[in-house]
């Protein structure tokens, strides 16, 4: 065993960091074991130092100190946000420190410089606690499913969302109550924004994407829809067709159509989905990931995607990968995007849609709503009237339910059927996916 120990500068000591600081000293034995060196705190950056007095002499507000230190082996980034995270991940990365971070959306935003610096200095970037918590994810569309190819990596990796829409579904309460209901019961953060828009998922879908496809897929690249718009009416028009609603990362490789060539989609955004698909049950702040690839077939991923142990046991577990490489020489994997597949606009990619109309209930409105899908290329799977019937000007909702049809033809049917007299109100517009089959229209 190396006698010398890894000396870890941790950034950060707050929800995840706490629990980083709990393990290594708790596990400090065997952590020693498993990476064949002791594994010891060589110091911890925060912002407020008279916060973490517990921590005595270990703690500073000298960030940009700690990561250049000689006596500082690995640094593990914790803090989030762009900077100054990169700023100082970037220095150490320079000054030959291997890094773990859980830092999504700075991966997602800029994970290129970051691998880029670790390649020019040979040591490792890992981050496996950055997509879905403390579900083993990444490690094995990295290294276990090195020898396969991967087709589609498709799940719900925002546990906010997911509390949020089971809520709604479980009591029928309003996107507002079941907000309020997250937010009191601490799974909500005060400005939640980064996950209801969607933009949390998006990270992690750009993360999912570049490694599965071995391409550089940024937060820019994917199409992100949060679920603020989402009603109980949406909720309940799902269970009628035997739907749950459930915010979905989606990342799929597309095949080459003509002069098209091969590409990836990466998109979030709420969907309907089967209540008999396993996703359908995966319930409150939990994650759950499909994986397929062409030879292992369809994979599940499930757990914990957040809170401070779950999340610190991915950082704990990169952190020993770190220190055995360091321990035995040599480096974990580097990034892939050898690839380089082109990202596909959203138009091109091919769901089935639920549309809600309010709508006249007169001799031809039927015909001329079915005239519109028709006219724009979107074939229609189901149609279902409810309400009306008394003639006059009484009104009735209409569900269309269409199947596969590229985005930019469904959206152009919509658009014009707002503008027809005898539609009254386009009520909601939501995505059908059955998660089983090829999604993209060439
Ligand atoms: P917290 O907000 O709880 O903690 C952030 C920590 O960073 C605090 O200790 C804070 O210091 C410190 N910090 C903030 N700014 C600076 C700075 N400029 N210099 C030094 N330290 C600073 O965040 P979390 O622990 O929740 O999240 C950390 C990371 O882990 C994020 O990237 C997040 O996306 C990711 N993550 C979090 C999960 C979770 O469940 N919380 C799940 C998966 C990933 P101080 O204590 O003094 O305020
Ligand atoms: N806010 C995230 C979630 C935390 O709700 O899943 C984990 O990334």
């Amino acid at each position: 065993m190396r006698v010398k120990p890894i000396r870890v500068a941790l950034l950060g000591c707050g929800t995840v960091g706490r629990e980083v600081v709990r393990l290594l000293r708790d596990q400090a034995d065997e952590l020693a074991a498993r990476a064949g060196a002791p594994v010891e705190l060589a110091g911890v950056a925060v912002r407020r130092p008279h916060k973490h007095s517990d921590l005595g002499e270990l703690i500073t507000s000298d960030a940009p100190g700690l990561v250049t230190r000689d006596d500082v082996d690995v640094v593990v980034e914790v803090i989030g946000g762009i900077e100054p995270a990169r700023t100082l991940l970037l220095e150490a990365l320079k000054g030959g420190k291997s890094v773990v971070t859980a830092n999504k959306a700075l991966l997602a935003e800029d994970g290129a410089t970051l691998a880029e610096a670790a390649d020019a200095s040979g040591v490792d970037l890992y981050f496996e606690a950055a997509v879905a918590g403390a579900i083993p994810l990444l490690r094995p569309l990295r290294e276990s499913l090195a020898g396969d190819r991967i087709t589609r990596v498709a799940g719900i990796v925002n546990g906010t969302t997911n509390f949020i829409l089971s809520a709604m579904a479980a009591s029928g309460s309003s996107y507002g109550d079941a907000l309020e209901e997250a937010t009191r019961l601490g799974y909500a953060e005060a400005d939640p924004s980064a996950d209801v828009d969607g933009y949390d998922a998006a990270s992690k879908a750009a993360i999912l994407a570049s490694l599965a496809f071995h391409t550089r897929v940024t937060a820019a690249d994917v199409h992100c829809e949060g679920i603020r718009s989402v009603t109980a009416a949406d909720i309940a028009a799902a269970a009628e067709i035997g739907c749950m609603i459930k915010l979905l990362a989606i990342c799929e490789r597309t095949p080459a159509e003509g002069d098209t060539p091969e590409g990836v989609s990466a998109r979030v955004y709420p969907a309907m989905i089967p209540a008999a698909h396993p996703l359908a049950s995966v319930d409150g702040a939990f994650n759950a990931v499909f994986v397929e690839a062409e030879a292992a077939g369809q994979l599940m991923f499930y757990g914990q995607g957040a809170g401070g142990a779950p999340t610190a046991s991915a950082v704990l577990g990169d952190l020993v990968a770190v220190a055995r490489n360091l321990v035995g020489g040599g480096r974990g994997p580097r990034e892939s995007a050898y690839a380089s597949l082109p990202v596909r606009p959203m138009g091109t990619v091919a769901t089935r849609y639920h549309v809600s109309l309010e709508v006249a209930d007169r001799a031809g409105v039927l015909a001329s709503i079915a005239g519109e899908f028709a006219r724009h290329g979107v074939s229609i799977a189901a149609v279902r009237q409810t309400g009306g019937g008394n003639g006059g000007d009484a009104a009735a909702r209409l569900v269309v339910v269409t199947h596969a049809a590229p985005e930019a033809a469904l959206a152009s049917t919509v658009d014009v059927l707002a503008g027809l007299d005898a539609v009254r109100a386009v009520d909601s517009v939501l995505r059908v996916e059955d998660l089983g089959r090829k999604g993209v229209a060439g």
